[in-house]
């Protein structure tokens, strides 16, 4: 089906999501809770856009509104950004300082609002990404704890975890940079605790736990020896395996 989004007309599929739509199509829609591999978080709601259906309009989150027909979209209305410029201030005033959250407010004119007192080392806006990427990976190890104004992730009471294996996709999928991750001699610390890391057999780099190797060798699914090799190995392995099969194509 066709919609138009900012007045471009544009190819969707049935139930698609719309910010994939969008995107797909060159329309940028700012985006923080949003992953390609983790959709449908919709919480932090800096996506939201305008839809017109039938005559009427409303305010959707894109990232996890599904295209059912032909609508008409607007995603950067005066309505739309006086929204996120009003987003933007709550988020400005729980953590003032971080980089991404200032170079957006920036971009809507939004200020720290001066009636609250903040916490200027504070980098996490509770989106809630990193909780589903350890919950996807099958840890668990991490979740959003307290209420009000102490809410935080964490580990349970701020210990360290015996489910964390110290693999750095909560660290990897935050907006905001807020987990800290460490590595010096050899030694990956996050969530208040150390891991060993291991090197790579073909170039020796550093580039994972023991616990994640571990943990990847309890999955029938995965092959030990392509995972004892970091990414650009694997890349370079994988590149030399497709050489070998159109040679032995050609021949
Ligand atoms: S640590 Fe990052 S990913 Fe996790 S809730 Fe906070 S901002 Fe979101
Ligand atoms: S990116 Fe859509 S709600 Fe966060």
């Amino acid at each position: 089906m066709i919609i138009k989004i900012d007045g471009k007309e544009c190819t969707a599929q049935k139930g698609e999501y719309l910010l994939n739509v969008a995107r797909r199509n060159g329309i940028e829609i700012p985006t923080l809770c949003h992953s390609d591999a983790l959709p449908g978080i919709g919480s932090c709601r800096i996506c939201i856009v305008e839809v017109v259906e039938k005559g009427r309009s409303r305010i959707v989150t894109s990232c996890i509104f599904p295209v059912m027909g032909e609508i008409e979209v607007l995603t950067n209305s005066k309505k739309i950004r006086d929204m996120r410029k009003t987003l933007l201030m709550l988020y400005l005033a729980r953590v003032p300082e971080n980089e991404t959250i200032k170079k957006l407010a920036k971009e809507y004119g939004a200020k720290v609002p001066q009636r609250f007192s903040v916490d200027k080392s504070e980098d996490c806006i509770l989106c809630g990404l990193c909780v589903k990427a350890c919950e996807s990976l099958g840890s668990s190890a991490i979740s959003t704890v307290n209420r009000g104004v102490t809410k935080k992730v964490s580990t349970p009471y701020d210990e360290p975890s015996k489910e964390c294996i110290g693999c750095g996709s909560c660290a990897f999928v935050c907006p905001t940079n807020a987990i800290r991750i460490e590595e010096k001699n050899g030694i990956r610390t996050i969530w208040n605790k150390d891991f060993e890391l291991v090197r790579c057999k073909k170039c020796g780099e550093y580039f994972a736990t023991k616990e994640q190797i571990e943990y990847i060798n309890k999955k029938k699914d995965f092959n030990l020896e392509d995972e004892m090799l970091c990414d650009k190995c694997k890349k370079k392995k994988a590149g030399e395996r497709l050489k070998d099969v159109f040679e032995d194509y050609k021949e």
